[in-house]
């Protein structure tokens, strides 16, 4: 099966992902090309693997350009870090094959605006008593898509922002992989 990866930052979402590719953890896996919609580490990782990249930089033409470029043979999305919005039009044309990962429980602590460490602020700032990862289907609704697979833990006494982004980080590790497994191997 051909994933496309599409990336905006660091990319240790990515890396799990070729690794577990590398490894067999997950199975039946080929990725054909990692693209980023600005200039970030994420595309060195692939490069390094001798993964196809490509930037298309972000505006309000990139799911447009996206689109043409998506191998027709594509049959998942995969969004790691990814920061842009994708559009009615991409979302409705690869319905069902493109996903996220999202670092909450959603539906709390989704939409707009809710990424990076506002969501882990967001969280701390509500006195949720456990935080964690959502992997999901991407709709034109941000964050609102289908679940595919969601774990919790709980939220410590002396949580920090920094504590919980990496506990969230260590659970994207372990869920994403089945996640792409579950979503790819489902037939
Ligand atoms: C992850 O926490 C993910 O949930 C969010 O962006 C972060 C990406 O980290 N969408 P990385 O680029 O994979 O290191």
């Amino acid at each position: 099966k051909n994933i496309v990866v599409l990336v905006s930052g660091g990319g240790t979402n990515l890396q799990r992902i070729i690794d577990c590719i590398e490894s067999g953890e997950i199975l039946n896996a080929h990725i054909s090309s990692v693209i980023a919609d600005r200039e970030c580490f994420g595309l060195e990782r692939a490069k390094k693997h001798g993964i196809a990249t490509q930037l298309i930089p972000r505006g309000k033409t990139f799911s447009s350009e996206l689109k043409t470029v998506i191998p027709g043979d594509t049959d998942l999305i995969v969004l790691a870090g990814f920061l842009s919005i994708l559009n009615k039009e991409f979302c409705e044309s690869f319905q069902g094959k493109i996903i996220n990962i999202h670092p909450a429980l959603l539906p709390k602590f989704g939409g707009k605006g809710m990424w990076g460490n506002h969501v882990h602020d967001a969280v701390l700032e509500a006195n949720e008593n456990e935080s964690g990862a959502t992997v999901h289907y991407v709709t034109s609704g941000i964050d609102e898509g289908e679940i595919i697979v969601q774990r919790s833990f709980p939220i410590g006494e002396n949580e920090t922002v920094e504590t919980l982004a990496q506990k969230i980080h260590d659970t994207e590790f372990e869920i994403y992989p089945k996640a792409i497994n579950l979503v790819l191997n489902k037939n």
